[in-house]
Formats: C-alpha cells, sequence, structure tokens
C-alpha cells in the first residue's frame, strides 16, 4: 500500500465522500443477514414456515421455493433499510458538507488520500446538548485499503483536534455488525459506555443494537 496523507475537506471531494459512505454503509447489509440467520427465533421461524409449506405442497422443491422467496424478501428488506439510511444522511449533513463541517471552529471533516485518491474520511461536530464533548461521524476507508492503519489515524486526528479545541470527550455511536470499527475504536482507546436497541419495529423485533463509546481528552 502507498503512503497515505491526511487533510482538511475540500470541496472536490465532495462526490468521493457521498459515494464513500454509501459504500461503507452497504456492506452492512450481509453482516446483518448473517447476525439475523444466527438468530435462533428467525432460524425457528424458518423451520415453521419450511415445515408448513411442506405439509400444505407435499413437495420438496415447491417448499425450497417458498423458503428461498422469503430470505429474498428478508435480504429486500434489510436493503431497502440501509438504502433509506443512506438516502436519510445524503439528505443531512453530507448534503452540504463544507456547511456542516467547515465553517465553525468546533466541527471539521478530514479525507485521507493515496496518490491523490481518496482512501478514507471521518468528521467531527459539537455534541447537541453537551459542552466540552464533539462527536465521531461518517468515519469509513475504501475496501482495498482496510487493516492498514487508515481508520486509527484518522481516529488520531479527530482525538488532537479535540485536545487542541479543550474538548473532554470525543463520542460516537457504531452498530453491533459492525465488527471492524468496533475493534478500531477499541484499539484507539475509546471506551463502550452504552448499548440500546435500536428504536425501529425492526430493532425491537431483532434486538438490533446500538454501540455508544466514549475516549476521554487527558
Ligand atoms: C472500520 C474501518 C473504518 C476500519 O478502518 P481500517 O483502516 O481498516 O482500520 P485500521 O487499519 O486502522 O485498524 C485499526 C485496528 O482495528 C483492527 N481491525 C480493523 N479491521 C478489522 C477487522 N475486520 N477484524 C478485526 N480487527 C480489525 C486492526 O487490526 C487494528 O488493530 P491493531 O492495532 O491491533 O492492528 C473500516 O473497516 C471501514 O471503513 N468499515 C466500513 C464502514 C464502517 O463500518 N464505518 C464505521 C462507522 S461507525
Amino acid at each position: 500500500m502507498a503512503d497515505f496523507s491526511i487533510r482538511r475537506y475540500k470541496n472536490s471531494d465532495y462526490d468521493a465522500v457521498r459515494l464513500m459512505f454509501a459504500q461503507g454503509m452497504l456492506e452492512q447489509r450481509s453482516a446483518t443477514c448473517f447476525y439475523l440467520l444466527k438468530m435462533p427465533r428467525v432460524n425457528l421461524f424458518l423451520l415453521v414456515a419450511f415445515t408448513t409449506f411442506l405439509v400444505v405442497s407435499k413437495s420438496y422443491l415447491l417448499s425450497l421455493i417458498c423458503l428461498a422467496s422469503l430470505l429474498a424478501v428478508g435480504w429486500h428488506l434489510i436493503n431497502s433499510e440501509v438504502h433509506q439510511y443512506v438516502k436519510r444522511c445524503h439528505g443531512e449533513d453530507l448534503l452540504d458538507i463544507e456547511k456542516s463541517y467547515m465553517l465553525n471552529g468546533s466541527s471539521c471533516f478530514w479525507v485521507a488520500e493515496t496518490e491523490r485518491k481518496l482512501v478514507g474520511m471521518v468528521g467531527v461536530q459539537a455534541a447537541q446538548n453537551s459542552d466540552g464533548e464533539i462527536v465521531l461521524r461518517r468515519m469509513s476507508v475504501a475496501k482495498d485499503q482496510r487493516t492498514h492503519g487508515i481508520g486509527k489515524a484518522l481516529c488520531r486526528t479527530v482525538i488532537d483536534f479535540a485536545r487542541k479545541g479543550g474538548c473532554k470527550v470525543v463520542s460516537l455511536e457504531t452498530s453491533m455488525v459492525q465488527y471492524a470499527a468496533q475493534k478500531l475504536y477499541e484499539r484507539v482507546g475509546f471506551k463502550e459506555i452504552k448499548v440500546m436497541i435500536l428504536p425501529t419495529l425492526f430493532g425491537k423485533l431483532t434486538n438490533f443494537s446500538i454501540l455508544y463509546y466514549t475516549f476521554d481528552i487527558k
């Protein structure tokens, strides 16, 4: 891997940043599917559905087709949930990145690049209801550049920014299926402070959790 450098966001990064965010999030679809397929209640549901199809149709082939259709519907639901999330974020802070991150001293956005190609990104914003706290957001590294320390370097950039700005805490949230992100934050020194079930129907049905981390600036 070529050496990378980290610099502040420029408007010419706009499309690449939005694309990298979408790609990072869309990857979570398969992790979410694996998580669901490992749940006993999902296995039981699929077994009951398969047995019911078999009893009604008396055909293994038809029952397998019905089971495959159920799985396809499940994939479609997860896919549209993630697409909706990406669309929402593209319409919020990532709609005008310059305005959301670059116009005041308590927020910033950085990109990592190698040979003029964008390979990583991260942003911070002041926490809504807490003085001295900033929130790390939109961390992502290009798939073919991972595990080479870019994520850690982006985290350190955020921590340096917080320290220089006199902040006391950097906070962030990630999901239970973002295992690489959890490892990254823990390696950098973030501590998990709370786990909450996603407050949606999907979250309640599947116990899908959001993990909250903080890093205390010494
Ligand atoms: C999470 C992510 C940013 C990590 O970026 P990265 O550049 O690969 O991270 P680093 O190379 O700096 O790795 C940091 C630590 O995490 C560990 N790590 C990274 N990916 C890992 C994985 N898939 N499995 C286990 N450990 C992993 C590394 O081994 C390293 O630990 P070390 O210091 O012991 O070597 C990247 O995987 C990514 O973009 N994921 C998709 C988007 C996403 O989930 N973003 C997080 C939003 S909250």
